[in-house]
């Protein structure tokens, strides 16, 4: 089976990569393309020529525009990337008889309350990215396509810049740190969506019936700050010099530091749907970052 990957270098297409391959030849594009193809999702319509040039059992979308912020100021842009190219994904995938596998987010929702989502809950983004991401999933929906769409939550990876990384440096260079403490959510490594991903494609694969929006995200929940705070501990136990005491790491609200997209506050992801049909466990976010953790320091 040939498996077309688009966006094989963030977080998620990385992982992909790696964990893709058993299940069958993977032609990986970047936004730039390769073999003459297009993986441009800024021209929707360059991707068609591309799937079905490839013609692939299964495709696997890993890019987005996810500079949220940034969203805000190039809301064109980023519907082109986060909602248009998907629909043109799943309606070539459709045609093909393909199966679709797409990622989603928690920005699809509101953030009101503090019950984990359930798939079936009334979306209410509050920002460009979310109302993109939202209209990507509307239209692999109203393609028909056979699709597996994973929304998921505060995602990290070993390579790169991560959130971890960021708070390492500070907790290195200053006397004390403010961390927000009022959105709640789970860290979700890309190791995990990658590996959970390959599984229920195979699975999805076998048994169509599968098909649908599921949320993936490890188990349990946290804060940015208590994410910050599990971390540089992490990291003080291990003997990294760490200059913040860990009583000067102070949680402040999401009102603290403005910015231009609005942030959901609860962005707890039930997972249950997902564990039912697959027969998989999401593990503690602690778990991932922990190793995530040892592999950087
Ligand atoms: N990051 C999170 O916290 C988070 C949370 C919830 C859901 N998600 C979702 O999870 C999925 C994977 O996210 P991620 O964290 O792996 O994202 P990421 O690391 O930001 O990677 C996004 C990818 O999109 C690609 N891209 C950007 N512009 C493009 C264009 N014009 N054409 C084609 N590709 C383009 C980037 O390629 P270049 O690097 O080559 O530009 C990059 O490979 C996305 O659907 C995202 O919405 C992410």
């Amino acid at each position: 089976m040939k498996i077309l990957l688009l966006g094989k270098n963030g977080q998620v297409g990385w992982e992909l990569q790696r964990s893709l391959a058993p299940l069958g030849e993977v032609i990986a594009l970047g936004h730039d393309g390769a073999l003459g193809l297009s993986g441009d999702f800024a021209d929707p319509e360059s991707l068609a020529a591309t799937v079905r040039a490839v013609a692939p059992g299964l495709i696997v979308n890993a890019a987005a525009h996810t500079a949220v912020d940034k969203a805000e100021n190039e809301p064109d842009f980023a519907r082109a990337l986060n909602a248009l190219a998907p629909g043109v994904l799943a309606r070539e995938a459709a045609a093909l008889g393909a199966l679709l596998v797409h990622y989603s987010t928690d920005y699809v929702f509101d953030g009101s309350g503090s019950t984990p989502w359930s798939e079936d809950a009334t979306t209410g983004p509050l920002s460009v990215y979310g109302r993109t991401k939202c209209e990507g999933e509307e239209r692999i929906r109203a393609s028909g396509c056979c699709h597996l769409i994973f929304r998921t939550s505060w995602v990290y990876a070993a390579r790169g810049g991560n959130f971890a990384k960021t708070m390492l440096k500070l907790a290195a260079e200053r006397d004390k740190l403010t961390i927000i403490d009022d959105q709640h959510g789970a860290p979700t490594g890309a190791e995990l969506l990658a590996d959970v991903s390959a599984h229920a494609a195979r699975m999805t694969l076998a048994n169509p019936a599968l098909a649908g929006t599921y949320h993936l995200a490890a188990a349990g929940e946290t804060t940015w700050h208590g994410y910050a705070r599990h971390v540089i501990e992490f990291a003080r136990a291990r003997g990294i010099p760490i200059q913040v005491a860990a009583d000067a790491i102070r949680p402040v609200p999401t009102s603290a530091f403005p910015t231009p997209a609005a942030r959901p506050l609860n962005s707890r992801l039930d997972t249950g749907k997902l564990q039912r049909a697959f027969g998989l466990v999401p593990p503690p976010w602690q778990q991932g970052i922990d190793r995530m953790l040892e592999e950087i320091l």
